[in-house]
This record gives C-alpha cells, sequence and structure tokens, in this order.
C-alpha cells in the first residue's frame, strides 16, 4: 500500500500531529509506505514528494505549522502558473506513476472543494478538518481552533490589565473569516465585556452606550470583534484581495474602523489590537494534539477500509465521516441560539445590539 498525505490552505496548529498519526498507524498496522507531498497540490503537480517513514515523523506532534509546507493559491482546476489552466489530469498522471492508493488531504473549505472535485475524477481521497476558523460544515471541532481560541484568550488576559490600569477601552480584533466561532469562545474565555460577531450586525451607538456606561465603574471595557463583523447596513473591512486564491478576500481592520468609531463618541482613550497570524502560528493545545492524533488515525482507518470521497468529522463528540460533496462549499456560522450567546446574554456582556 503507498499513501500520499497532504496539507492544503493556510496553516494550523496540529497538521503535524495530524501527518504523525495518519503515517504511525498506516507503517504500523499495514506496512505502508507513506508519502509526503510538498506545498499542498502544488506538490502533486510539481511532483514534489518526500519519505515520511517513522523518523521523518518522528518528534513532530507538537511542532507548529506543517513539515509537508502548504499552498493557498494552488487550485489544479485553475492553476495560477499556468494562466488559470486545468491540470487535474496532470496531477492524476502523478499519483499514477507514484502507484498512489489513497491521497489523505488535510485542509480547510478550499482544499475539500478541490478533493472533492479530483474524487469525482476518480482519485481516492480521505479529507481531514482543518481550521482555526472553526467553519467547516458537518463538523463540531476542526483542529486547531482550540490553539487559536487559547491565544485569543491569553491576549485578552494581557490586554485586561493594561486598560485596567489606563482606564481604556481596548479591541481585540481575532480572524474567523466569515464565522464568529474564534471571537465567541476566544472572547468567553478571556472576559471580554463586548463580544461581535458576523453572525449578528452591531450598532456602534449600542456599544459607545454600554462603553460609556462603564467609564464610571469599573473603568474600562475589553472587546473581542471578529474580522467578519460589521455594524448593520455596512460591510465587512476587506484588507486585500488576491485573485489567484480560491477565496480571493483578505479580511482585517475592523478593530482599527471600530476604535476610530469609539474615540469620537468617548471619553475614554481607544485602543486596537489586530492579534492576526500569531492565531495560527506556535504549538497545538494539549486539546488540539489528541483532536489532531484522532483525525489522523481515523483517516487511516477510512483508508484501510477503503472509504474514499469522505472527510472525517467530529459529530456529537463521536469521530465519524462526511461525504465530501456535502462539506464542498459549505460554512458552518455560529447559530443565532447557541448557547454560548445566551450565556453571553445571561452575564450583562453586549453583542453590539
Ligand atoms: O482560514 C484561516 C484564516 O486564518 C482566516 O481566519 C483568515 O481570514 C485567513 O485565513 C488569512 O489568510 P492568509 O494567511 O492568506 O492571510
Amino acid at each position: 500500500m503507498h499513501i500520499g498525505i497532504l496539507t492544503g490552505g493556510g496553516d494550523c496548529p496540529g497538521l503535524n500531529a495530524v501527518i504523525r498519526a495518519v503515517s504511525l498507524a498506516l507503517i504500523n498496522e499495514c506496512g505502508a509506505k507513506v508519502s509526503g507531498v510538498r506545498q499542498g497540490f502544488l506538490g502533486l503537480i510539481e511532483k514534489r514528494t518526500l519519505d515520511l517513514d517513522r523518523s521523518a515523523v518522528s518528534g513532530i506532534l507538537a511542532q507548529g505549522g506543517t513539515i509537508l509546507g502548504t499552498h493557498n493559491r494552488c487550485d489544479p482546476f485553475h492553476y495560477f502558473a499556468a494562466g488559470g489552466a486545468d491540470v487535474s489530469a496532470q496531477l492524476l498522471a502523478y499519483v499514477a506513476e507514484l502507484q498512489l492508493d489513497a491521497v489523505v488531504v488535510i485542509g480547510g473549505d478550499g482544499t475539500m472543494v478541490i478533493a472533492e472535485r479530483l474524487s469525482r475524477l476518480g482519485l481516492p481521497v480521505v479529507g481531514v478538518p482543518k481550521t482555526i476558523d472553526n467553519d467547516l460544515p458537518l463538523t463540531e471541532r476542526s483542529f486547531g481552533f482550540d490553539s487559536a481560541v487559547a491565544v485569543v484568550a491569553e491576549a485578552l488576559d494581557r490586554l485586561a490589565t493594561t486598560a485596567r490600569s489606563h482606564g481604556r477601552v481596548m479591541i481585540a480584533e481575532t480572524m474567523g473569516r466569515y464565522a464568529g466561532w474564534i471571537a465567541l469562545e476566544g472572547g468567553i474565555a478571556g472576559a471580554a465585556d463586548v463580544i461581535l460577531l458576523p453572525e449578528l450586525p452591531y450598532e456602534v451607538e449600542a456599544v459607545a452606550e454600554f462603553c460609556r456606561a462603564r467609564e464610571p465603574e469599573p473603568g474600562y471595557t475589553l472587546i473581542c470583534i471578529a474580522e467578519g463583523a460589521h455594524p448593520k447596513n455596512a460591510e465587512m473591512v476587506v484588507h486585500q484581495t488576491l485573485k489567484d486564491s480560491p477565496d480571493p478576500l483578505r479580511l482585517g481592520g475592523v478593530g482599527a474602523v471600530l476604535a476610530h468609531q469609539l474615540q469620537e463618541r468617548l471619553g475614554s482613550e481607544v485602543r486596537s489590537t489586530l492579534l492576526g497570524h500569531v492565531q495560527r502560528g506556535g504549538t497545538p493545545t494539549a486539546f488540539d494534539r489528541i483532536l489532531a492524533t484522532q483525525f489522523g488515525s481515523y483517516a487511516a482507518q477510512m483508508v484501510k477500509q477503503g472509504r474514499y470521497g469522505r472527510m472525517v468529522a467530529l459529530q456529537a463528540g463521536a469521530l465519524t465521516d462526511v461525504s465530501l460533496a456535502e462539506v464542498a462549499g459549505g460554512n458552518r456560522r455560529v447559530p443565532l441560539d447557541h448557547p454560548l450567546l445566551q450565556a453571553a446574554r445571561g452575564l450583562g456582556l453586549s453583542l453590539g445590539q
């Protein structure tokens, strides 16, 4: 048995833990040869692979990033280096040349869309859900999310002490694209007073009023805002557009915009911190190491059983798998009746309304 593994899209903590788990399970249980594909689908187009034997995956469990490298603009159906040409046949020919029995594809939504299309063309593929955004459909957790939430919580802890000292309004802007999961869980874990999500458009005046009421006592306010959050009747703030990327929009900057809007309305000083890629870097939390290991070992079982065209998923706390066709192109956002939103309101937090 010869299996390929690739990591696609943006990196996140836990990728190496999955690579290790898939490789060791297949080596130990089937005596498989495992090859790593460099830089996502690019490696299958440009023929770049490496051996993933026991020594190659030893000591990588806790390492951030991906030892394989990744690429967030490489779509074989629209290959940027060939003027947008479809090079999927070339990719499949290389898979045949390598005599790969299957490819384990670790990635987020863009990667799963490509994996699903390749699966329809006959590539035996197993998907593993990765993203700090936690926004892939049909799985209640993707690995990497817990690590990002831990970064946000720590950042808020640190911003709280300086907010208190100066009597300021401190804003932390999180990642998460069109979903507010990181801001919601990070904000709750870091004791934010205001949490602003893309799913709940806010009113600047309502946020200002909330902060103003806190100026006498306790004298400071901590705001956690998702990069995709936006006021009612206003668009999301786009930082840049990458034309070759499967999702060309890069969000960012709404925290700074809100700081400016609040500053005009408040006596206290307002500061904004963009947490950015700090949320994606570094070592995975223990939770993510375990989840990634479970996902990887489940993916190896799927390969052994020939259950292809499917993605590993976590549903009601249990491992399962779902069809890539159901996942591809979808997005899982925070439902408006989510218990954490109710808890936040009950605690007197503002959600910007
Ligand atoms: O999807 C993960 C993510 O980190 C988003 O939260 C963020 O909007 C985006 O990727 C940033 O992408 P890039 O690394 O291309 O700037």
